[in-house]
């Protein structure tokens, strides 16, 4: 089902959409996609794996070396792997993300969707992966309400987690996010801000779209 408006736009087929942990992208991203007809990809889950890869192998998430390595030796078949999710996959994945090795190794990756049109979800595709994608969108949310999805999520699985812990760590992970050197969670200038702190999944989706179709008209 592709979309007119954006077979025409040609080149510049990318949707990039950046914030924080639990803001939404990932549910909104995925819908674009479908709605649009084009491949979606969870950049998050190429640090995730990555991380999993060292911590496999017994190795420091932190060490560079190790981290890079890992970074390069990606294949498809670890991004499908059932163990990315969890606080142990959330901690590797920021400790591989900091490092500028791993961030250049996986930029390929992330670029080959370029020519082809995607939706790419993350913390630096508007502002690195695809500085000239066609829509930039910066979704975020308060980080109570943040917080509050992820301890949703978490319960619903089974997993048992306090709400106070879960607040801790998103902050944590925040702050590593937003103060690494290499490709730190930033707003692009250009990108479009939305705040999904009263929102549900469904509004967000037709102000993102509403947005898209604009920027694309
Ligand atoms: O979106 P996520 O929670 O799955 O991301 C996992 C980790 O990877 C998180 O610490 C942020 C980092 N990340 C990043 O640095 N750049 C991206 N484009 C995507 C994720």
């Amino acid at each position: 089902m592709n979309d007119p408006i954006v077979a025409r736009s040609g080149e510049c087929r990318v949707i990039a959409i950046d914030g924080p942990a639990a803001a939404g992208k990932g549910t909104l991203a995925r819908r674009l996609a479908a709605t649009l007809g084009l491949p979606y990809l969870d950049t998050g889950l190429l640090y995730r794996a990555t991380g999993r890869r060292v911590l496999d192998a017994g190795g420091d998430p932190a060490d560079p070396f190790t981290a890079t390595e890992a970074a390069r030796a990606l294949t498809q078949t670890d991004l499908g792997r059932t163990d990315l999710r969890g606080p142990v996959a959330d901690a590797a994945a920021a400790q591989v993300a900091a490092i500028p090795g791993v961030r250049a190794a996986l930029l390929d990756f992330q670029r080959s969707f370029g020519p082809t049109g995607a939706v790419l979800d993350g913390r630096d595709i508007g502002t690195v992966v695809f500085p000239n994608a066609a829509v930039k969108l910066f979704v975020t949310a308060s980080l109570p309400a943040r917080a509050q999805r992820r301890w949703l999520e978490l319960t619903a699985k089974g997993t048992p987690a306090s709400l106070d812990e879960v607040t801790d760590d998103m902050r944590a992970r925040d702050a590593m996010d937003a103060a690494r050197t290499a490709a730190p969670l930033l707003q692009a200038p250009d990108a479009t801000l939305i705040d999904t702190t009263d929102m549900g999944p469904d509004e967000a989706f037709s102000v993102a779209l509403a947005k898209v179709r604009e920027m694309l008209a």
